[in-house]
Order: C-alpha cells, then sequence, then structure tokens
C-alpha cells in the first residue's frame, strides 16, 4: 500500500503544476455522467493513470472521467477508485478543488475500501490518508515532499454547515433541518468543491456536509466509488458518522454501476444524530 501513498503524493506536485499552469478551457468531450469535462479533468486524468501505471500492486484503475476499468497489473492486489479532480469547475475563479482516492479490495462495494486519500490543491497542497485502525492523518507539502502534521479527529458536535444541491430541490424535511441548524448558530460554509468544504469540517473540529436527494436528482450528485464511499470511511476513522438519506451507514453501499451516486451526509456525531431525527430515520 505504501507504493499506492507515495504514488499519490507524486500525483499532488504534478497536478498542482498543472492546475497552475495548464489550459482552463473544455475538452469538447463529456465524463461518464455526461458532465462536460475541461481539458484539467482530463490531464488530471492521465497525470494518475501514468503514476499508477507503475505501480505493480494497482490491479486497475476506476475513474470518474472514464467509463469503464483500466486494467493495469493482474498480479496486483488493489484496485484504485479516483475523482482526478473533483470541483474542477472552480479553478477558474481560483478557488480550492481536490483530487479523491478509494482504495478497494476485492469487489467494489464499501465493505472492501480498504484506505482512502484526497488531496486538496489551495494556498498550500495537503494530504489526508487514512486506514482501518487508525484516525485520519494530515500531511502538508513543504518543498517536494509532504510533512505529517497529525491525526484528524472530530469534536462530538461542531459549528459547520455546508448544504449542498439547489434550495429549492431540496425535501422540505431537508431544508426545515438544515434551518435548524442555521437557528442553533452554525455557520455557513460551503465553497462547492466537496474536498475543501469536507477538508474544513474535518480541520476545525466538526458540523456537517450534506448533499441530499432532490427532485432534479433524487439519487443525489455525489458519486459512491470516488466521492462518497472515500469520505465516509475519513469520516467514520475521524471519529464522526456517514449516513444517506435512509439512516443507513454509507460504509454499507454496494454500487450497481461505477457511477452510481446517493443521497449522503457527513459530520459529527451531534450533527448526525439530529439529521436522523429530522429525517425520521434511525
Ligand atoms: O461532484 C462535483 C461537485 O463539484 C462537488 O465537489 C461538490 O460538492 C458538488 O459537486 C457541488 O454541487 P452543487 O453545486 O449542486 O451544490
Amino acid at each position: 500500500m505504501q507504493t499506492i501513498f507515495e504514488a499519490i503524493k507524486k500525483i499532488a506536485f504534478e497536478i498542482d503544476n498543472a492546475i497552475k499552469t495548464a489550459d482552463l478551457g473544455y475538452a469538447n468531450e463529456e465524463n461518464a455522467s455526461g458532465e462536460e469535462q475541461l481539458k484539467l479533468d482530463v490531464l488530471s486524468d492521465q497525470i494518475i493513470e501514468k503514476n499508477f501505471a507503475s505501480v505493480p500492486e494497482v490491479i486497475s484503475l476506476v475513474s470518474e472521467e472514464k467509463e469503464g476499468e483500466l486494467e493495469l497489473h493482474t498480479a496486483g492486489s488493489y484496485i484504485v477508485c479516483y475523482d482526478p479532480l473533483d470541483g474542477s469547475s472552480l479553478v477558474d475563479v481560483n478557488l480550492s478543488v481536490g483530487s479523491i482516492f478509494g482504495i478497494y479490495q476485492g469487489i467494489l462495494d464499501a465493505q472492501n475500501l480498504v484506505a482512502s486519500a484526497y488531496i486538496v490543491y489551495g494556498p498550500r497542497i495537503e494530504l489526508v490518508i487514512a486506514m482501518k485502525g487508525t484516525k485520519p492523518m494530515l500531511y502538508r507539502a513543504t518543498g517536494d515532499h509532504f510533512r505529517a502534521i497529525g491525526e484528524i479527529t472530530l469534536n462530538e458536535k461542531g459549528k459547520l454547515n455546508a448544504p449542498g444541491g439547489t434550495q429549492q430541490n431540496w425535501p422540505s424535511h431537508h431544508k426545515a433541518f438544515i434551518d435548524s441548524l442555521f437557528a442553533e448558530g452554525y455557520r455557513l460554509r460551503y465553497s462547492g468543491g466537496m474536498v475543501p468544504d469536507l477538508h474544513q469540517i474535518l480541520l476545525k473540529g466538526g458540523g456537517l456536509f450534506s448533499y441530499p436527494g432532490t427532485t432534479d436528482k433524487p439519487h443525489g450528485k455525489l458519486r459512491q466509488l470516488f466521492e462518497v464511499i472515500p469520505f465516509a470511511f475519513m469520516y467514520e476513522q475521524a471519529g464522526g458518522q456517514a449516513i444517506n438519506d435512509k439512516g443507513e451507514r454509507l460504509m454499507n453501499l454496494v454500487p450497481s454501476h461505477h457511477h452510481d451516486t446517493s443521497p449522503c451526509f457527513f459530520g459529527s456525531n451531534y450533527e448526525i444524530e439530529a439529521l436522523k431525527k429530522a429525517y425520521g430515520v434511525k
């Protein structure tokens, strides 16, 4: 697994450089979810593919930007599912974006995720790695290498509220719940980039990130294999919770297709318990 993490560190520097220097235009293609691809999405995908091509532990890759599975080393042990540049439409307004990696062993379902990692490209490059049995570890880039900063632990209750999706399409019980958090004093922190938004909640001790099922997207927007499950694992390892709109752990998801989505809620214990009450689920 260490060789995978070393590849992810190299990827972080290469994608950061691409963000700072490459063309920000459209690639004139759509990705597997029907979204318009930026040249930067394609380039980030190529950078990741190139780096994992020389890691024998990686059996195959599943990318948000690709339709199928790309086979690499049949004798390997892990499948890496990744979103090469999440929130890429924010690059042209110079906001933070990220890359997300889920490392799976066996069939691609949440219970077979063995580690996850994400990179934040912001004023600095940061990397968080989570493995079974330990707290997520934060690393920060200094010069050409990453330095370990410390473990991440969520408080029981936080102060931040990051509500995703278009409000007019939210279910009424979701709107009432989000309003109740603001009435309790929660502060709005939502950039539209899943990685920096979830990272902020993790580093500032807690809160809630929500992306519900909406009238236009009843199954949510965020993709299970590359977005939802890797972050669900992070939040649970940090002492928080991650559930869907039925109150089920996202770590029990069994995707039917690579690009399946799910309503998702990530937070510290207080906010998730309050959400379960508001949704009438256990
Ligand atoms: O998956 C893409 C993404 O940009 C996430 O990074 C982000 O959390 C979400 O979409 C934002 O969606 P919306 O603008 O609908 O809240």
